[in-house]
């Protein structure tokens, strides 16, 4: 079964032709970092526009690499949330005008779900669940039971910033440019991470819920002093030192949290999912203990639409097709 996966959650245009869940014949991703990178952070309206120039280039790309035609297609997947409203609006719409010009079913699409997918569809593993989903991308920082593809329940998540926002907004601290993750990333490596003693949130009652602010406060405060109104620039050691720092204290919280929910569940896989998963610092942390990893391979890592297509099949399996009331929805829970 072949199937269209579009994805426009946020700041990249993507679409894919995914064959039974798992085959990959297209994966074609146009990202927007070019566009909002002078702003430290996406800029809807822009992302918009660049969604609606490129959406249609980018399916004719998918479909030319896949050698398929649009009649080919069984099913049209899409990303109906969370994101950015004028962005998911775009896909949808796409979506659903090929599905009614097709007369091919249409499915509606988590987009973080789809993240923990991109894992599965990763590997050829036959999973043992329940496993333990860590969800770690720009908009969203979660910890889910896996009790099967499609079924979850929440164990924890962030009360605040989302693990990749504070990268993002560290890095702007330091003057980066967006998307901050991989610059941080690059320096922490020159860096001494035990030189500013910085404390993850810790969530009063909530072994399993995170909280990036203070962190990313801390941060700030250590690097430029109580005064940050008169920040002196930092020399090139201290903004590798400020990396580790930020890098070291803000996977250690991820580490302990999971492999903590992780024994309390019974869970035995962990799963990861998100852009965040594309750090081999933190890949390193956790091949170093007892559990089976699942990593989405690193071309499914950001967002793309692969996934999308993947789960898509699953989706049409289970029997859940939208119609064309199908409506974005800038937050989805699990
Ligand atoms: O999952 P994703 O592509 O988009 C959302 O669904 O949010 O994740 C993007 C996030 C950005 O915040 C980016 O800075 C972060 O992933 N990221 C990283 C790395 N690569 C991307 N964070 C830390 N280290 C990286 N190497
Ligand atoms: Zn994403």
């Amino acid at each position: 079964m072949l199937i269209l996966g579009i994805e426009s959650t946020c700041d990249e245009t993507a679409c894919a032709i995914v064959e039974n869940g798992r085959n990959i014949l297209s994966n074609i991703v146009s990202s927007q970092i070019d566009l909002h990178k002078e702003f430290g952070g996406v800029v809807p309206e822009l992302a918009c526009r660049r969604h609606v120039d490129v959406m249609l280039p980018i399916l004719d790309q998918a479909l030319t690499e896949a050698n398929k035609s649009l009649k080919d297609i069984d099913a049209i997947a899409v990303a109906r949330g969370p994101g950015l409203i004028g962005a998911l609006l775009l896909g949808l719409q796409t979506a659903k005008t090929l599905s009614f010009a097709l007369n091919k079913p249409l499915i509606g699409i988590n987009h973080i779900e789809a993240h923990l997918y991109a894992a599965i569809m990763s590997h050829d593993q036959k999973i043992t669940y329940p496993a333990l989903g860590v969800v770690l991308s720009g908009g969203h920082t979660a910890l889910v039971l896996i009790k099967d593809i499609g079924h979850y329940h929440l164990i924890g998540q962030t009360i605040d910033d989302a693990i990749g926002e504070a990268f993002d907004k560290v890095a702007k601290m330091l003057n980066l440019p967006y998307p901050g993750g991989p610059q941080i990333e690059q320096l922490a490596k020159k860096g001494n991470p035990q030189k500013f003693a910085l404390k993850p949130g810790r969530v009063k009652n909530r072994p399993f819920d995170f909280s990036f602010s203070g962190l990313k406060t801390s941060v700030l405060y250590n690097a430029f002093g109580q005064n940050v109104t008169q920040r002196r620039p930092l020399s090139e050691q201290e903004m590798c030192d400020v990396a580790a720092s930020f890098q070291a204290a803000a996977l250690k919280d991820i580490f302990d949290k999971t492999l903590l929910a992780a024994k309390e569940q019974g869970c035995h896989t962990i799963i990861f999912g998100g852009g965040v998963t594309n750090n081999d610092t933190l890949r390193q942390m956790f091949n170093n203990s007892n559990y089976n990893y699942l990593w989405p391979s690193k071309g499914l890592s950001l967002d793309n639409a692969a996934m999308i297509a993947g789960l898509g099949y699953h989706k049409f399996l289970a029997g859940e097709i939208a119609n064309l009331s199908l409506e974005a929805a800038t937050s989805i829970s699990f």
